[in-house]
């Protein structure tokens, strides 16, 4: 696995214009990022030594260079989930290999659905902790002390700093931030109504099926994390709509604008 990162990130050292300072994973339907940053190179998954390729509808592939407000920094268009198959490992590759280029922080987003009534729809929620409901950790098996320690304190997974980054932007530019705990679970079926109510009974704020394996291979590298979602559809007790991916998509894309201006705003702040 060593050999591989290293591999991936050498090529990727060869190609990238420059060292960018944030890696930006995007989420469902929150493509228009994109349209704002002023792009240097974008390389298909295909082309990258070792990468996995994303095979969701609405997910796209590539990594992009670029300045995004001024600030030097590499997209992941596609993420690789659970349910589509993928080991843990092979889900956050990517994460190790930007750690391996010499990456330190990672903005990542996601859409999810929420348990607490008091985080509706269209909301934009940062993600203050998490609960991983994967039943599996992509640091099982044999621990690489150069990446990281076997045991890894949690206590700060999302750090502080970039969380009060956001807060303050977002109050600057007028626009509503919730906060609260993501449950991350395999997917791919949507919950049922007995289980939104014990996750929300669990502690969790919203459930999504993806950022939990990244965050913890984030973390785990040393990487500063900061993740938030935008809240597609809800889960309430005793009032539970109907999710589908096409909900899915149709929200994260009406509420995307907001999240894509507070990131972009935030940039030149980290
Ligand atoms: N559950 C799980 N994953 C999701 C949801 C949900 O309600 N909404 C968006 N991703």
């Amino acid at each position: 696995m060593i050999q591989k990162i290293k591999e991936t990130a050498e090529y990727l050292k060869s190609r990238m214009p420059a060292l960018p300072r944030v890696v930006i994973v995007l989420g469902t339907g929150l493509g228009g990022l994109v349209d704002d940053l002023k792009i240097e190179l974008e390389i298909p998954y295909k082309e990258i030594p070792n990468f996995p390729i994303s095979t969701v509808k609405g997910h796209k592939g590539s990594l992009i260079f670029g300045k995004l407000n001024n600030v030097d920094v590499v997209v992941q268009n596609g993420r690789f989930h659970f349910y589509e198959g993928y080991d843990l490992k092979i889900v956050t590759f990517p994460m190790r290999v930007f750690k391996a280029m010499g990456i330190n922080i990672v903005l990542l987003s996601n859409a999810a659905g929420s348990v607490n009534p008091e985080i509706g729809c269209g909301s934009l929620m940062m993600i203050t902790d998490h609960i991983n409901f994967f039943c599996d950790n992509p640091l099982m098996g044999p621990n690489y002390e150069e990446l990281g320690p076997r045991f890894p304190d949690m206590g700060e997974t999302y750090s502080l700093r970039l969380r009060n980054i956001a807060k303050e932007t977002a109050a600057q530019l007028c626009i509503p931030l919730k906060e609260g705990i993501y449950l991350g679970s395999r997917g791919p079926t949507f919950e049922t109504p007995a289980e939104y109510r014990m996750f929300h009974r669990l502690g969790a704020d919203a459930v999504g099926m993806s950022t939990v394996p990244e965050a913890i291979i984030a973390h785990h590298g040393g990487m500063e994390t900061f993740a938030i979602s935008i809240i597609t559809d809800e889960g309430f007790e005793g009032k539970v709509k109907k999710a589908s991916h096409e909900v899915v998509l149709a929200k994260a894309a009406e509420a995307g604008p907001k999240m894509t201006k507070l990131i972009y705003a935030m940039l030149p702040k980290i």
